[in-house]
């Protein structure tokens, strides 16, 4: 009988780096929902926009595809220690990975540059949480000076394990629309994802026939150093998952979008709270600010006419709203306590 939520190890064996060696790996990531778009589709001439929700991923965002993939590769090569540096996501689901394997996680994060929820997370999952000064582009280059230590797996996305894990979240899209997407869009911050769909795409396109996707990555005005051609050497922008200044997966963001004929633009932070508030009140999907970055390009450029009603149309939502409580209630005012009685409750329901 199969497993009842085979994870992606499982599913996709046969596309993956893994032999019957490897162990099988799983909190239960993938086989997220791929949800029609009810208003804000409509509202920019779009039928056919729908929207990967990878929020609800075991800790709520996509890396668990990749996750669940490198962590069985270190487990096979005998590593007892999971180490990256992280905006939070990366950072949340390796301490989830090493806690159900009994590895130990080590996590490297920008002092204030990490959403609460997902600090939380990382302390909850019982991972040694290390804040450093500094932004995550130095965070990164110094764990990857950490990676050769015995024992000690560095799952960033430049273990090529998570990348190929990551690609099965293209593998999903295709099976739910029964073909690939006319345009792709996803946020980029340090380049893995969009490289890991590309790749995803491609095979199953070499191996199935058919087109891929037209790949649109998304960056945050502030922190857009692929869409500059240059390193920035301080990111800012209020989505922190994308707040990085020097991509490590560079090379493979803009073959994704040079070979798919595609784009990568920057969005401003006010275009990415309005498609993030317009998702949780017109579509009832909680996403992170970075994941909305997506959205954000893509109602610009249907505006601009850029993006028509000729195709299927993906955006990918990459991370769980509760992650960052501060971006869900920003600007909004807690309602003050009432008195239990019917004439204020219908007062203050107005
Ligand atoms: N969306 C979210 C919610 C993320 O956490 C990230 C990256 C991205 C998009 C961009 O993906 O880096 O593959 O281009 N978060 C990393 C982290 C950097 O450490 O959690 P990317």
């Amino acid at each position: 009988m199969a497993a009842m939520s085979a994870g992606i190890i499982e599913r996709y064996a046969a596309h993956l780096p893994v032999t019957a060696a490897t162990p099988r790996v799983t909190l239960g990531e993938g086989s997220t929902p791929l949800v029609r778009s009810s208003r804000i589709g409509p509202s920019v001439g779009l039928e056919q926009l729908y929207f990967k929700y990878e929020g609800l991923n075991p800790s709520g965002s996509f890396k668990d595809r990749g996750m669940a993939v490198a962590t069985a590769k270190a487990l096979e090569a005998g590593a007892q220690t999971l180490l990256c540096a992280s905006t939070g996501n990366t950072s949340a689901s390796a301490s989830a990975y090493a806690a159900c394997c009994g590895l130990r996680a080590v996590v490297v994060v920008p002092a204030g540059g990490v959403a609460t929820g997902k600090l939380a997370q990382a302390l909850a999952y019982g991972a040694t949480v290390v804040t450093v000064k500094s932004s995550f582009d130095a965070a990164l280059k110094l764990v990857r000076q950490l990676a050769d230590q015995p024992g000690v797996a560095l799952v960033n996305s430049v273990n090529p394990f998570r990348i190929e894990g990551q690609k099965t979240g293209a593998f999903e899209i295709v099976e739910q629309l029964g073909r690939a997407p006319a345009q792709l869009f996803i946020p980029v911050g340090n380049g893995g994802n969009i490289t890991a769909y590309w790749r995803g795409f491609g095979e199953l396109v070499m191996t199935a026939g058919g087109s891929a996707p037209r790949m649109h990555g998304a960056q945050a005005e502030g922190a857009a150093p692929l869409v500059r051609g240059r390193p920035v050497t301080r990111p800012r922008t209020v989505a922190s998952a994308i707040r990085i200044g020097n991509p490590a997966s560079w090379a493979g963001a803009v073959a994704a979008r040079d070979e798919s004929g595609g784009t990568i633009e920057a969005v401003s932070d006010a275009e990415i709270m309005a498609a993030h508030r317009r998702l949780a009140r017109e579509e009832g999907l909680l996403v992170e600010p970075a994941s909305a970055a997506g959205v954000a390009l893509l109602l610009r450029k249907a505006k601009a006419r850029q993006v028509t009603d000729e195709g299927t149309v993906v955006c990918v939502l990459t991370g769980h709203g509760l992650k960052d409580p501060q971006a869900l209630t920003r600007g909004l005012r807690i309602p003050r306590p009432v008195a239990p009685t019917l004439a204020t409750l219908r007062r203050a329901i107005g």
